[in-house]
């Protein structure tokens, strides 16, 4: 039998403070297998970022385990790659030397693996160029590209296109895809968005809040490139909705 990649195992997390404890986990249990894109959606607050800080080490304070090949996640590594909703670049690095960080691009090994990734998020032409000279969906691609360059073992992405305009958003939604397809890396997404879970992810994993709780995992059989106006589309978009609004008893507007 294989065994997952990830191993999610009975995960709580309390937050204390003077003003009492939050429970922003209770007994989370996932597994993600290689290769799988696997999209969290929640009402806010429900413990989605505090969830994928754990998964990357950022938070060791917490009930329960999480393995990545079977090894027990005790601190940040490379093999987490992590994507924020704002891309976090230095600005005073040109594209080229944000996506190498620390290493050396008179390294030919780092230069080639750095151009490949330029090619692969379609920045060529733009390797000199600034941040600041950069729109939000160019700038969110020098991030992935970035985190892809310590060949992640698992891509860890929180709202990445929540600050983008619908129209970037969902040609990021597709490259985001473009890259699984060439690489299959494996990705664990944070989103609020309905619609961009349906388009990216192989599950869907529904969290109720207070505390977060895994409401409902819906598998996602659509077939690759998924069509956004087909009624399959539409039909488990509904399904989402439908656990959605199961979930939070306060009314919502869930992006559809
Ligand atoms: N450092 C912290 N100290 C205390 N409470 C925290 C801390 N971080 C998060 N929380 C609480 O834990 C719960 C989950 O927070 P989290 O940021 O994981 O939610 P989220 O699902 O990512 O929300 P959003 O969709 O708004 O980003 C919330 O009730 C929040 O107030
Ligand atoms: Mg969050």
């Amino acid at each position: 039998m294989s065994t997952a990649l990830l191993q999610i195992r009975e995960v709580s997390k309390t937050f204390h403070s003077d003003g009492g404890d939050t429970v922003a986990l209770d007994q989370i249990g996932l597994a993600v297998n290689t290769g799988e894109i696997v999209s969290i959606i929640g009402p806010s607050g429900c413990g989605k970022s505090t969830l994928l800080k754990i998964v990357a080490g950022l938070d060791i304070d917490i009930e329960g385990d999480v393995l990545l090949e079977g090894e027990p996640i005790t601190r940040p590594s490379r093999e987490k790659g992590f994507i924020f909703q704002e891309h976090r670049l230095f600005p005073w690095l040109n594209v080229e030397r944000n996506i190498a960080g620390n290493l050396s691009l008179r390294d030919p090994a780092v230069r080639r693996q750095v151009d490949d990734l330029i090619t692969l998020v379609k920045l060529q032409g733009f390797e000199k160029t600034y941040p600041k000279q950069l729109s939000g969906g160019m700038a969110q691609r020098v991030a992935i590209a970035r985190a892809l360059l310590r060949n992640p073992k698992v891509l860890l992405l929180d709202e990445p296109f929540g600050a983008l305009d619908a129209f970037t958003r969902s040609h990021m939604q597709e490259a985001l895809l473009d890259i699984w397809r060439e690489n299959r890396t494996t990705m664990l997404f944070v989103t609020h968005d309905i619609d961009e879970a349906v388009f990216l992810s192989h599950r869907i994993v529904v969290l109720d809040s207070r505390p977060g709780r895994i409401k409902s995992i819906i598998t996602n059989d659509l077939t690759l490139p998924r069509k956004r106006t087909s009624t399959a589309f539409q039909e488990l978009r509904t399904v989402v909705l439908r656990t959605l609004e199961h979930t939070e008893p306060e009314k919502e507007s869930w992006e559809i």
